[in-house]
């Protein structure tokens, strides 16, 4: 029995495409795989392919894959994919399960976490001046961080920071018991008082038609004065004007984003020049290769042999 493809492995990352052929094409001999890390290259092969693995694969492009029956989404969103999704049933979509990019996202957090409590920007701009002045530094152990949506990801970011001595609240949208963290609020109605609770505040939820702008001027203007907003979900999750405007208000003391509704950045985006906001170009969970291709590959044996593929996107829930 032939095995199933062709496979047309997509990423904008030219330089990770290579280590992806060589993975695949390694594990897979007898199978056609094609690559492209553009919409013009990938052009000529939408005819043909049945499998689609991808990161930052033009959505309204799947509407000329003919034959395509099984999507992988390299990353664990699938909000940009789900844009132009007119496929019906018989595309499959699944997604990199969030528990293997999670452990370099607990490190962002914390690393984001300690640049401001440990305070080396101010270290930097003394030692620029090779000035010697003692100040005090923060500790985790004594802050409160609240962490909006526990599923893999937002599990292993609240385990990190209590094994670390933070008290870490959760917030998710339906009731369901979570032993991870010491207080955890559901629903919309709770999201207020959630921030309100939160000295250090972390995103790392799906963006959905739910989720999308839910951290609003109304919500953003109950955090703790000061608070520190740190986003590894999707851009879309913060309605940007009004985060700039609680930054302006100090409401918000600072926000670290790795995830911007416009990526990239525009070069005349405001958040550039805002000395309270860190920028940082999508990096908190990188796509590496050897770690992701293992479960594409478990997945594809499962698609071979017709059994249940591991996360599968529920279209209607969006995630
Ligand atoms: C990264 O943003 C991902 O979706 O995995």
């Amino acid at each position: 029995m032939p095995r199933p493809g062709p496979i047309l492995i997509y990423s904008i990352y030219q330089s990770d495409l290579v280590r992806f052929q060589r993975l695949l094409a390694g594990a897979l001999p007898d199978v056609a795989i094609a690559c492209a890390s553009t919409p013009e290259v990938a052009a000529s092969h939408l005819d043909d392919a049945v499998i689609l693995y991808g990161w930052g694969f033009p959505s309204d492009m799947l509407e000329q894959m003919p034959k395509l029956r099984w999507l992988q989404k390299m990353g664990a969103g699938v909000d940009d994919i789900l844009q132009h999704w007119r496929c019906g049933r018989q595309v499959l979509l699944t997604r990199t399960d969030g528990a293997l990019i999670a452990p370099r996202m607990v490190e962002y957090v914390l690393g984001a976490i300690l640049d401001k409590s440990m305070r080396f920007d101010t270290a930097r701009r003394q030692q620029d001046r090779r000035h010697w002045n003692y100040f005090e530094v923060g500790t985790i152990r004594g802050l409160t961080v609240g962490v909006a949506g526990l599923g893999a990801i937002g599990s292993m970011i609240a385990k990190a920071l209590r094994a670390l001595g933070a008290r870490v609240v959760g917030w998710r949208r339906s009731p369901k018991h979570c032993a991870l963290v010491d207080e955890l609020f559901c629903g919309r109605d709770a999201l207020a008082h959630f921030v309100a609770a939160c000295d250090v505040i972390v995103l790392a939820l799906p963006l959905t038609d739910e989720t999308r702008k839910l951290f609003a001027g109304d919500l953003l203007s109950r955090c703790r004065p000061g608070a520190h907003v740190i986003n590894v979900g999707r851009g879309g999750l913060i309605d940007e004007s009004a985060l700039a405007d609680a930054i302006r208000k100090r409401v918000v003391g600072h926000a670290t984003l790795d995830v911007l509704a416009t990526e990239p950045l525009p070069p005349d985006h405001p958040f550039w020049d805002n000395p309270h906001i860190t920028i940082t170009p999508h990096v908190c969970g990188p796509l590496v290769p050897e770690d992701v291709v293992p479960h594409f590959l478990a997945n594809y044996e499962a698609f071979a042999s017709g059994r249940p593929l591991m996360n599968i996107i529920d279209i209607a829930r969006q995630y």
